[in-house]
């Protein structure tokens, strides 16, 4: 039975000292369709068969480079425990500091010793810290014994970052902030590498906490596909060798650095695990690429003495961090950090059989329980555990932390997000200024600011027509769409109304990549209206800028829609959205009224084709019936604040709100 709201704040204030009975009971079985591997999943070993003999990788995953591990490594790797307190930094959470009110939210198991030792890394295993980039896993080799102590290549390598950080901040004048450290863990992050709007906000809201005097480390996978251009800048930081789960092995950790603009990014080097061209695969590869990824971002915060206030995890690629910080990494100095779990997408969310995830994770087995990672009577749940176990939980809108909480959007978690309602919140995201602006941005045909938009856009769109193929000519209304091609993005609406938008003064152009039915079907339309339509099936970062550029209007009528950062980007170069009212569409974009003439877009509620088309519509009219307005709410588009500061500031309010000393 689902909880009223009322019920599940009652709920909540008992959690401490008891699995929630709403938990219990047994969720729908069904797993996303998305989440499932494409290839044959491998069989769930029993329960009893995980842990002894032979050690074989439930999820098929390669082992041989297990046995060739030299025995002096296994001996270091296998968990020294460091028992010196990591070197105090400004606004560093002090040990005995008071436990602060939140921990009471603490689910039981936190409680629980772990049984399995604390991951410290060997802590004479590194190289000294070269100050040039290392060849990639050179170090993965045995020779990569101690040539120097770990303890002074720590200090070398930590005494320089922290300066600059620190200079960061005083430069933008926020200093009399209080000081707080932030490690932010994630899959993605421009320009490194991104797939979507979670690389956007990797990138962008450390920046923006780095002016708000946070010191903020960036931990990432070092996947081969990052352009050779920053892995030449990345400098070797450190080594260890750490044991993931149930494997028997113990795993080479290479830690590469880049300081860049007041933030650190620590790469994460492993070959076995980050080789694929691209982030993501599928799930068998993927569950134990993330678990070994979490362990060993924290696994690197104490090898690398730097001790966060906050640890920041995004998407269920993180949704252990929290789990492992309150079980194996309590003991050791990373444990003292709070943690802070944002949702990106809830529809993703780390799903595979319990034996598989107990495998890699070496979790122990209070935490695969209905309150934490358990889903259901076979499957686990990644970012579930970390929702459980997160000080705070946000996601990107206001309103999608509500839709979340319902059967509609909730993705079979709706009523573990009530039951934990008390430590969510929606922050909306912002864009990055100096990354998306009309008036100095590289890409463009022309630039232009507030007060030449009018002249310019128009060249913009003349130039996106030469450039693509379409008929130049200023007079059509462009239609832009820049999108991950998948069912969450409403691309069925779009093409049930296409026929009906192409009317012989309205151009669309689609820029995108994703499932193959959404692709050929924008490749259909290409062919059918020559010179009208453009599909550009590709991932192109200069284009989608032109685009934005270049269109009258955006179309985002997704099915749901955490935040969304295209209609940001779009308000932001004066092209007007049409978007559906979901999640962070409704929140950022005001319906043009056209009585008072106030709004920023064009809008509609349901998930329906007719509404999408008359949204267009109704910006068709405006566009061509009165342009006077439309260019009005062009120039408020450009004006609007969608800047990443309000929202930062938020997230540092909320940091602040764990790390009250
Ligand atoms: P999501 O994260 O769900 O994909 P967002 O709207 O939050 O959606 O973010 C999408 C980001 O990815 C935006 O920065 C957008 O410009 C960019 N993007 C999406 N598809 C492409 C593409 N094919 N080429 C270039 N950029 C793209
Ligand atoms: C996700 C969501 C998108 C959001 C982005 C960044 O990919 O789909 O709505 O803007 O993450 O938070």
């Amino acid at each position: 039975m689902a909880l009223g709201k009322a019920d599940s704040k009652k709920k909540e204030t008992a959690e401490a000292a008891e699995a929630p009975a709403a938990e219990t009971k047994a969720p729908a079985v069904e797993t996303k369709a998305a989440e499932k591997p494409t290839a044959a999943a491998p069989t769930a070993p029993a329960a009893e068969q995980i842990q002894p003999e032979g050690k074989k990788a439930p999820a098929g995953r390669k082992t041989a480079a297990a046995d060739k591990k030299p025995a002096a490594a296994k001996k270091k790797a296998s968990g020294v425990k460091k028992t010196e307190p990591a070197v105090k930094k400004a606004g560093q959470t002090a040990p005995e500091q008071p436990v602060p009110a939140e921990t009471k939210e603490a689910p039981a198991a936190e409680k629980t010793v772990p049984e399995e030792k604390p991951a410290a890394p060997a802590a004479k295993k590194a190289k000294p810290a070269a100050k040039k980039a290392a060849p990639a896993q050179a170090a993965q080799k045995e020779e990569a014994a101690a040539e120097k102590p770990a303890e002074e290549v720590k200090k070398e390598a930590a005494a320089e970052e922290p300066a600059q950080v620190q200079e960061a901040a005083v430069e933008t004048g926020y200093s009399d902030q209080p000081r707080r450290s932030v490690a932010f863990i994630g899959s993605e992050c421009h320009p490194f590498v991104k797939t979507g709007g979670l690389g956007d906000v990797m990138y962008a809201l450390p920046r923006e906490l780095a002016r708000l005097n946070c010191d903020v480390r960036v931990i990432l996978p070092r996947y081969a596909c990052i352009p050779q251009e920053y892995q030449d800048k990345m400098v070797y930081r450190g080594e260890f060798y750490m044991d993931l789960g149930n494997t028997g092995r113990n795993y080479y950790v290479g830690i590469m650095e880049y300081i860049w603009d007041g933030v650190v990014y620590d790469f994460i080097d492993n070959q076995e695990f980050f080789t694929a061209g691209k982030p993501y695969t599928n799930l068998v590869d993927d569950i134990p690429k993330y678990c070994f990824l979490s362990k060993a971002a924290l696994a690197a915060l104490n090898y690398m003495d730097w001790i966060p206030d906050i640890i920041h995890c995004h998407d269920w690629q993180a949704g252990l961090v929290p789990v492992y910080l309150r079980t194996l990494f309590r003991d050791t100095p990373v444990g003292r950090a709070r943690s802070v779990l944002t949702i990106h997408n809830l529809r993703f969310q780390g799903i595979y059989n319990i034996p598989t995830i107990r495998y890699w994770s070496g979790l122990p087995d209070e935490v695969f329980r209905m309150g934490a990672l358990q889903q259901n009577w076979v499957d686990a749940n990644m970012l579930k555990g970390g929702l459980a176990y997160a000080d705070r939980i946000t996601t990107v809108s206001g309103t999608y932390a509500s839709e979340i909480q319902t059967a509609e959007y909730g993705e079979n978690l709706e009523d573990h997000l009530r039951y934990h309602s008390g430590k969510l919140r929606g922050i909306v995201n912002g864009i990055d200024y100096g990354m998306w602006n009309p008036e100095t941005d590289p890409a463009l045909a022309v630039n232009y600011g507030l007060g030449s938009v009018l002249e310019h856009k128009m060249e913009n769109k003349l130039a996106l027509q030469k450039e693509l193929g379409l008929e130049e000519d200023a007079g059509k209304f462009v239609i832009g769409l820049i999108s991950r091609l998948t069912n969450q993005k409403g691309l069925d609406l779009v093409n049930a109304v296409i026929p009906q938008v192409m009317d012989g003064n309205t151009q669309i152009v689609v820029l995108g990549t994703g499932d193959k039915e959404y692709e050929n079907a924008f490749r259909y339309y290409e062919d059918a209206y020559r010179g009208s339509f453009s599909a550009c099936i590709q991932y192109d970062e200069a284009r989608a800028h032109r685009i934005y550029a270049g269109s009258d209007s955006l179309l985002v009528p997704s099915r749901f829609e955490p935040c969304g950062l295209t209609q940001l980007n779009a308000m932001h170069y004066g092209t007007l959205p049409i978007v559906r009212e979901t999640g962070g569409l409704k929140d950022t974009v005001e319906p043009y009224n056209e009585f008072t003439g106030d709004g920023n877009g064009f809008t509609f509620d349901r998930y329906d084709a007719e509404l999408l088309l008359g949204a267009i519509n109704r910006a068709k009219t405006l566009y061509f019936n009165n342009r006077y307005h439309w260019d009005e709410v062009v120039q408020r588009d450009m004006a609007k604040d969608v800047s990443w500061e309000k929202s930062a500031r938020q997230y540092k309010d909320l940091y602040l709100e764990l790390t009250r000393w």
